[in-house]
């Protein structure tokens, strides 16, 4: 039941480091199930949706040491479960990996519906029929609603007595359901092709985890994903060593974008650090229409933002897409750099249809945002100011906490349990660039 409170009107300085994306480690996770060996993985971000992850592979039988902070020794050897505990499903959208690491290791499954933010329908249609196309049958167990009387599919049941490699062409392009058929497909007889795969950066984070466990996967981060099929995934045990491998997770493109755009939104000054900049770029781009400086350091691995004295910022147009595009994730946070720019914007959200949350917290503070069938329309305004606001979800979360920063006088934000799921000791990483921000409890 803690709440934020934020002193806004401080432009952030100074250097600020990005922890490993929680949608990539909330896949390798689940891919852990699928070693032979036990691995190290570094720089795993110190969120809730990690605990869970965690706490899942603990009740499936894994053995896990925390080394340090950020670095978990995994051990999946003496894994004998192939049920994902119903509460610890439901709490988090991603628990649909283990879906599709356990059909890999064990040819069955069976998890609860996932939980996660609620941002409209969230269909598994593409996640089942990738893991058809392997032989697995599935049964969607349905549950009575008590209020209503109304079904719902209450969890996922998966068995194959033989995975067989074979073509999968997906009809939407998804995160999820691409990375499912890695998991589900990395250990099946064969040759499996992906087609229509999405390409972020998590994806390609996944592929190159397995392969350097061992996997034959090739074509990550394009349309096209081919995987030669393997018996085992060893790591380098397979040329006799007994050195436990390490692999660490790809910065998160999304906190490095949020901390962009709290920098630009506060008329700030700030260094990036430990970024890959080409996963920004297109988040760049629009920051720079706005009129933000925005200077990549590639052999360094900075972005470097800030916002000349004197600038005004414009509006410019947003539409959100799958990678390279510009990511939904990054839509309310740059809504508030938008609501700060003169003129209009128009933002058009094409992957979720229920991400404009923030919306109602943001005119709380000024701002002023109409909504359209498929996205906002946004008039700047001189600033913002200061309210009790909530975060709605976790993006929208980070979008009121950039709007506290840049505004005027005292922000109050509440559920920030939504935050916490993907941002990383945010408190201490924004004070350290001078932001005036306090966690207490209510
Ligand atoms: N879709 C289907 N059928 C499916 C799967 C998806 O129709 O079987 C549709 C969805 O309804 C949506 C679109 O395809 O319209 C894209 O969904 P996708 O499957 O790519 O989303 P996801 O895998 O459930 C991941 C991230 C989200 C991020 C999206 C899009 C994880 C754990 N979650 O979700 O992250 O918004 O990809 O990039 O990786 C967040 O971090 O705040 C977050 C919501």
């Amino acid at each position: 039941m803690d709440k934020l409170v934020i002193q806004g009107g401080h432009p952030l300085s100074g250097d600020i480091y990005v922890s490993g994306a929680k949608n990539s480690v909330v896949a390798i996770l689940p891919a852990t199930l699928l070693l032979d060996v036990p691995v190290i993985l570094e720089n795993v971000p110190d969120i809730s949706d990690v605990k869970i992850c965690l706490s899942i592979l603990e009740s499936l039988g894994a053995e896990i040491d925390k080394l340090s902070e950020g670095v978990y020794r995994i051990s999946c050897l003496y894994v004998r479960e192939h049920e994902v505990p119903e509460e610890l499903a439901q709490k988090m959208r991603a628990s649909y990996y283990f879906l599709g690491a356990l059909l890999g290791r064990c040819g069955k499954a069976k998890a609860a519906m996932p939980g996660g933010c609620y941002l409209g329908e969230r269909p598994i249609d593409q996640h089942l029929l990738a893991f058809e196309a392997l032989g697995a049958d599935f049964h969607l167990i349905e549950y009575k609603n008590e209020t209503d009387g109304e079904g719902y599919v209450g969890a996922v049941e998966l068995s194959a007595d033989h995975l067989y490699a074979n073509h999968i062409s997906l009809n939407v392009v998804s995160v999820g359901a691409t990375m499912n058929a890695i998991l589900s497909a990395v250990k099946a007889d064969g040759t499996t092709t992906i087609e229509n795969c999405a390409r972020e950066p998590h994806i390609v984070d996944l592929a190159n985890f397995l392969n350097y466990m061992g996997a034959h996967i090739s074509g990550a981060g394009t349309h096209k994903i081919t995987i030669e099929g393997v018996r085992e995934l060893r790591g380098n045990a397979m040329d006799g060593s007994v050195e436990v491998k390490t692999y660490s997770i790809v910065p998160d493109q999304i906190e490095a974008g949020t901390f962009m755009i709290a920098a630009a939104a506060t008329r700030g000054d700030v260094y990036i650090h430990g970024v890959i900049p080409h996963h920004l770029r297109d988040i760049a781009d629009r920051m720079e229409e706005c009129g933000v400086m925005v200077e990549a350091i590639e052999n360094e691995d900075i972005v470097h933002v800030c916002v000349n004295k004197g600038t005004m910022f414009h509006g410019t147009n947003v539409k959100t897409e799958p990678y390279p595009g510009f990511p939904t994730d990054m839509q309310p946070q740059m809504a508030v750099l938008l609501a700060l720019s003169e003129g209009q914007s128009n933002i058009t959200e094409s992957v979720w249809e229920d991400r404009f949350k923030y919306v109602g917290e943001l005119k709380r503070m000024g701002a002023n945002i109409d909504l359209t069938r498929d996205g906002a329309i946004i008039w700047g305004v001189p600033g913002l100011h200061g309210a009790n606001v909530r975060a709605c979800d976790l993006r929208a979360g980070a979008a009121v906490v950039i709007a506290g920063l840049a505004a005027e006088g005292t922000t109050e934000i509440t559920d920030i349990h939504h935050i916490e799921r993907g941002y990383s000791h945010i408190v201490e990483k924004l004070r350290s660039i001078g932001a005036d921000i306090r966690r207490i409890s209510m």
